[in-house]
């Protein structure tokens, strides 16, 4: 049976590098995991009067409906100030609500951090992955995902052609895999 993927992308920029990341990744999913990268950009910043009122945002309704559909999610976020970019946090708390209907519990993840820099997005990884553990989330601990010097990995292209590379890349993916046929 098919599993439904998510991909959910913490940086809005056309030419996001961590965009580019992913693009990589999921070209190393196996057969019968499909990868949909899911819209986040266009959530309003989440206000539990919206649920509260009932007074919900369509783009909510779609994404939460979206999500519900999925099997398990990939994250891959860059690091802004430490930390994980609001546009991530964001989706995550409109996954969450209204109480008792979040769409992530129990939900298989991985999370993959990309960074310019040489700390790798460490600080972004690890605040994603504290909410993670609140909203009981399986998420790959091995290997662990932490990208640095990523404009050294990709061509002009958008792609990683390095083997080392694409070999790490493959077990984190591998890993991932095992988890999701766990669940
Ligand atoms: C608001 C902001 C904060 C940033 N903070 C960090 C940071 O804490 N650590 C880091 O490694 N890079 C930081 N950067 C640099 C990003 O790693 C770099 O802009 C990267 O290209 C962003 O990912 P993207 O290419 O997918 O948009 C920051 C960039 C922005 C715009």
């Amino acid at each position: 049976m098919t599993k439904n993927i998510a991909v959910l992308v913490g940086s809005l920029r056309n030419g996001s590098f961590t965009k580019q990341i992913a693009n990589n990744f999921v070209k190393l999913l196996p057969e019968g995991f499909e990868p949909t990268f899911v819209e986040i950009g266009n959530l309003p910043l989440y206000n539990q009067d919206f649920d509260d009122e009932g007074n919900v945002p369509a783009e909510y309704t779609e994404f939460r409906a979206t999500m519900e559909k999925m099997d398990a999610v990939m994250f891959f976020t860059p690091e802004y100030n430490r930390s994980v970019p609001a546009v991530l946090k964001n989706a995550l708390d409109v996954g969450s609500r209204p109480y008792g209907a979040s769409v992530w519990d129990k939900m298989p993840a991985v999370i993959v951090s990309a960074s310019t820099g040489a700390i790798s997005g460490f600080g972004a990884n690890h605040h994603l992955r504290q909410s993670l553990v609140f909203l009981n989330m399986p998420v790959v601990q091995q290997p662990e995902a932490y990208l640095g010097g990523v404009t050294d990995m990709l061509n002009d292209n958008g792609q990683v052609t390095n083997e080392g590379t694409l070999g790490f890349f493959q077990s984190i993916v591998d890993a991932f895999v095992d988890l999701v046929n766990r669940y």
